[in-house]
C-alpha cells in the first residue's frame, strides 16, 4: 500500500480567550470552537464565509451521574495537526484517495470530577468530522451513555431528503420536504417492515441530505461506527436544531463504554455543488486504514441469483407447505410433500449456473438452500437455521463441482431472521462449511426483530455483532454482504472484505408495491455516503404479474435506468437480478450489464441534483474503457454530455443505451434505443432521459 504522509504540527488555530478557529486546507471552511460561560463546549461551521451550522452544543449525558460530560469544562490543552496522505483502496471508485485535513484536538478538563475528555475536529475541504475521545484515566473508566448531545443547528428551513428515524429499519422511500414539514409528513412517510421502531415524529436517519435556500448542499452522517450505537437525528422544531439520538439497548441505555475509547465521527459535508457531495471521500478517510494483511482474496463480484423468483412470489424459499413448524434435526423433510415451487433445487440452480457462465458472470447466489424456511419469519424463533443443512433437493457437492467446472463461484446465503445469538453460535461452523465447499462470499440477512429480544438492529450490541461477523469472515477469507445490518459508515476501508450492505430500500421493494421513481437519484446522496449498496439492479420485466399473476407490483424504472444503476450506484458487488428468461428477451441491452466494469481508476460526477438526476462517468480499472450512467427523476430531461474526460488523441466506440422517445417508467418502461458512435474527448452527446429513466453508455477504446 503506497502512502505519503506529511504530519506537520503547525499552528492552524487562532487563539483567543473565548475560542479557537480551524480552517480547511483550501480555507473554504472554518470551524470555530467555543466554551460557553458554564463550560459547555460548542462549535460553529462557516462555508465561504456563510454560516452553515450555527453555534451547536457538544457533550454526553451519563447514566447515574449528577454531573454529565456536558458542562463544567475548562480547556486544558490544544493540539493542532495538518495531515496529507494518499492511499490505495483494495477496491473502489478510484485508484488512489487523498486524505487531507487540518486537525484540532481540544482537551477538556472537568475539575470538579478530576476527569477529562478530548474533542477532536478534522476539517477537510469538503467538510467537518468531530468525535469524542475518552483517554485512560482514574476517574473515567466504565461509564454508561444515557444520551449523546451533539447538536447540528440549522441556519434555515432547508429542504431535506429524509426517511423516518428508526432503531431497526432503513427500508423506506425518501420524503422531500422542508425541515418544518417533517413532523407533519412523518406518518405518510412510514411503510411497514418486519422490524421497525420509530422514536419521534421529528426523528430522521442519517445520512441526511439537505439543500439550503441559497443553494448549499449539506449532508449529516457518521463515520467509523464501532462499539457504539447508531445515531439518529431528532429535530427540535422551535430552534431548528438537530440533536443526536442514539439507539437504545434492551433496557434503554445507549452505550456501555470502557476508556480508553472513542465515539464514531459525526460528519458534515458541505458544498455549493451537489456533485462534490457524491465525490467526497471524507467518510472513508475518517476510518482507520486496512487491517487485513492479505487482501489477495478480496475481489469485486458480478453475480446472478436464484432470488428474484422468490422475491416476486413466483417461487418459494421453503421446500414444503406442509410444516407449520420446523425443529432442526428432528423434522424429516423426506417425509413431507415438496410444494413444487422450491427454487433452490439442483436442476434450477444448474440452469442459472449455465446462464451466468455463458454470459461471463463471476458468481451465483442461491437462497432457500438450507432447512428451516417453513417458519423462519416473524415468529421470534431462536433456532431457525443451522446454516449447514441443505434441503433434500439441493446437492451441495454436485452444485459446487458443476459451478467450478463452469467457472462460477457460489455465493452463500445466511438468513439469520434476526436470531443473532443463534447465528454467532453457528458462525465458525458455517464459515468452515463455506471453506469446505468453496463458497467465497456470503450474503447475510437480519430480517425481523433481533434476538436477544429487546435489542435493536442499530444498538451497540448488534453493531458489535455485525463487525464480529465481518472480522471472523476475514479469518476464513470470506467476503460479506450483509442485508438489514446497520448502514455503513466507511468501515470498508478498515475491513475491505465488507464488500456490500443493503441497509436501505433495495430493488426488492419494486416487487413489494414499488419504490418512488426518483429513489435512485437520492440514494447516492444518502445511503451511499457510508458505503456501497447491494441494490440488486437489472430488472427488465417491470410487470411483476408476468412472473407471478398474484403480484401486481410494478418496477418504477425504465430499462435504460436499470442499466445506468451499475454506474450511478457504486458497488464492487453488482447483481443482475432478473431471471435468465427475461435477459434472453433483451440480449442487446443485457450486453451493457456484461460489459460494465466493477472496479475503477477514476470516477467523475458530471451533474447531479438530489431527487432529480445524477450523471456519473467512471474509468475501468487498468483499462481505457469508460462507463457512463444517468438516472433521472420524474421530470423528462435532456443534457449535452461532454466527453472531455476521455484521453486526448484516442478514438473510442460509444454504445449508447437510451430511453426511447416515448419511454416512461410506468406506461412504457421497456422502450429503449441503442446507438453506436465513434467519439473522442472533444465529442458532445445530446441525450434525453424519460421520467424514471436515464441512459447508460459504454465507451471502449477503439
Ligand atoms: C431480505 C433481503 O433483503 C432479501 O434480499 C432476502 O432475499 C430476504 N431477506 C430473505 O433472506
Ligand atoms: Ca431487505
Amino acid at each position: 500500500m503506497k502512502s505519503t504522509i506529511a504530519l506537520i504540527a503547525v499552528l492552524l488555530v487562532s487563539l483567543s480567550s473565548t475560542g479557537q478557529e480551524l480552517n480547511s486546507p483550501n480555507s473554504d471552511l472554518t470551524m470555530s470552537f467555543e466554551l460557553l460561560t458554564d463550560g459547555t463546549p460548542t462549535y460553529t461551521l462557516h462555508y465561504k464565509n456563510k454560516e452553515v451550522i450555527a453555534q451547536s452544543k457538544l457533550g454526553l449525558e451519563l447514566v447515574n451521574e449528577s454531573m454529565s460530560l456536558r458542562n463544567g469544562f475548562k480547556v486544558s490543552n490544544i493540539e493542532t495537526n495538518s495531515f496529507d496522505e494518499t492511499w490505495t483502496p483494495v477496491w473502489g471508485e478510484q485508484a488512489e484517495i487523498r486524505n487531507h485535513y487540518n486537525e484540532l484536538a481540544i482537551t477538556l478538563e472537568q475539575p470538579e470530577k478530576d476527569r477529562h475528555i478530548i474533542i477532536r475536529f478534522r476539517l477537510y475541504n469538503e467538510g467537518l468530522g468531530l468525535r469524542y475521545e475518552f483517554p485512560q484515566q482514574d476517574n473515567l473508566v466504565y461509564f454508561v451513555i444515557k444520551e449523546e448531545h451533539t447538536e447540528f443547528a440549522m441556519t434555515g428551513d432547508h429542504t431535506a431528503f429524509w426517511i423516518p428515524g428508526d432503531y431497526d429499519s432503513q427500508e423506506y422511500d425518501y420524503t422531500t420536504s422542508k425541515l418544518s414539514e417533517i413532523s407533519i409528513r412523518f406518518d405518510e412517510a412510514l411503510t411497514g417492515n418486519a422490524s421497525q421502531e420509530q422514536f419521534a415524529k421529528t426523528g430522521v436517519q442519517t445520512s441526511l441530505m439537505m439543500k439550503t435556500k441559497d443553494g448549499l448542499y449539506l449532508n449529516l452522517h457518521e463515520a467509523a461506527l464501532k462499539e457504539y450505537s447508531l445515531m439518529n437525528l431528532n429535530l427540535d422544531e422551535s430552534s431548528m436544531i438537530f440533536k443526536s439520538w442514539l439507539t437504545p439497548d434492551a433496557v434503554g441505555n445507549k452505550g456501555y463504554m470502557q476508556a480508553p475509547a472513542v465515539s464514531p465521527w459525526r460528519t458534515i459535508i458541505v458544498s455549493d455543488d451537489a456533485t462534490d457531495i457524491l465525490a467526497s471521500n471524507m467518510t472513508l478517510n475518517l476510518n482507520e486504514p486496512n487491517q487485513l494483511e492479505d487482501t489477495s482474496w478480496i475481489k469485486p463480484i458480478k453475480y446472478m441469483g436464484v432470488w428474484w423468483e422468490m422475491i416476486t412470489g413466483k417461487s418459494s424459499w421453503n421446500y414444503t407447505d406442509e410444516l407449520p413448524s420446523v425443529k432442526l434435526g428432528e423434522t424429516d423433510y423426506l417425509k413431507t410433500k415438496p410444494n413444487g415451487k422450491h427454487a433452490a433445487n439442483t436442476d434450477n440452480v444448474k440452469r442459472y449456473i449455465d446462464f451466468a457462465s455463458k454470459h461471463g458472470f463471476d458468481a451465483l447466489l442461491v437462497e432457500g438452500w438450507n432447512e428451516g424456511w417453513e417458519d423462519w419469519f416473524g415468529k421470534s424463533k431462536d433456532y431457525v437455521f443451522d446454516f449447514v443443512t441443505p434441503y433434500p433437493d439441493f446437492d451441495v457437492e454436485l452444485i459446487q463441482e458443476y459451478a467450478a467446472s463452469k467457472n462460477i463461484e457460489m455465493m452463500m446465503h445466511h438468513e439469520t431472521s434476526g436470531a443473532v445469538r443463534n447465528y454467532e453460535r453457528h458462525l465458525d461452523t458455517a464459515y468452515q462449511f463455506m471453506n469446505t465447499y468453496g463458497y467465497t462470499s456470503v450474503k447475510s440477512g437480519y430480517v425481523g426483530d433481533i434476538i436477544p429480544r429487546g435489542e435493536h438492529h442499530y444498538g451497540q450490541w448488534a453493531i458489535n455483532h455485525f463487525l464480529y461477523a465481518v472480522k471472523k469472515a476475514a479469518d476464513y477469507k470470506i467476503m460479506v454482504n450483509a442485508h438489514e445490518a446497520v448502514r455503513p459508515t466507511g468501515l470498508r476501508r478498515t475491513y475491505p472484505n465488507l464488500i456490500g450492505n443493503e441497509s436501505a430500500r433495495g430493488t426488492e421493494f419494486q416487487a413489494f408495491g414499488g419504490s418512488n421513481p426518483n429513489h435512485v437519484t437520492i440514494l447516492p446522496f444518502t445511503r451511499l455516503i457510508g458505503g456501497p449498496m447491494d441494490y440488486t439492479p437489472g430488472i427488465f420485466e417491470m410487470d411483476i404479474s408476468k412472473l407471478n399473476p398474484d403480484n401486481n407490483s410494478h418496477v418504477n424504472a425504465t430499462i435504460a435506468n436499470q442499466l445506468a444503476l451499475y454506474v450511478t450506484m457504486y458497488s464492487p458487488l453488482q447483481m443482475a437480478a432478473d431471471l435468465p428468461e427475461n435477459y434472453n428477451r433483451f440480449l442487446d441491452v443485457f450486453q451493457f450489464i456484461k460489459d460494465v466494469a466493477l472496479d475503477w481508476d477514476e470516477s467523475h460526477y458530471l451533474e447531479a441534483e438530489p431527487g432529480e438526476y445524477i450523471t456519473v462517468a467512471r474509468k475501468a480499472k487498468g483499462e481505457n474503457n469508460w462507463f457512463v450512467g444517468n438516472v433521472n427523476g420524474v421530470t423528462p430531461r435532456s443534457t449535452q454530455l461532454k466527453l472531455d474526460f476521455l484521453e486526448k488523441g484516442k478514438t473510442y466506440e460509444a454504445i449508447i443505451y437510451a430511453d426511447a422517445k416515448d419511454a416512461h417508467y410506468k406506461t412504457n418502461p421497456q422502450a429503449y434505443k441503442i446507438s453506436k458512435k465513434k467519439v473522442t474527448y472533444q465529442s458532445t452527446l445530446k441525450l434525453n432521459s424519460a421520467p424514471g429513466g436515464g441512459f447508460a453508455i459504454s465507451i471502449m477504446e477503439h
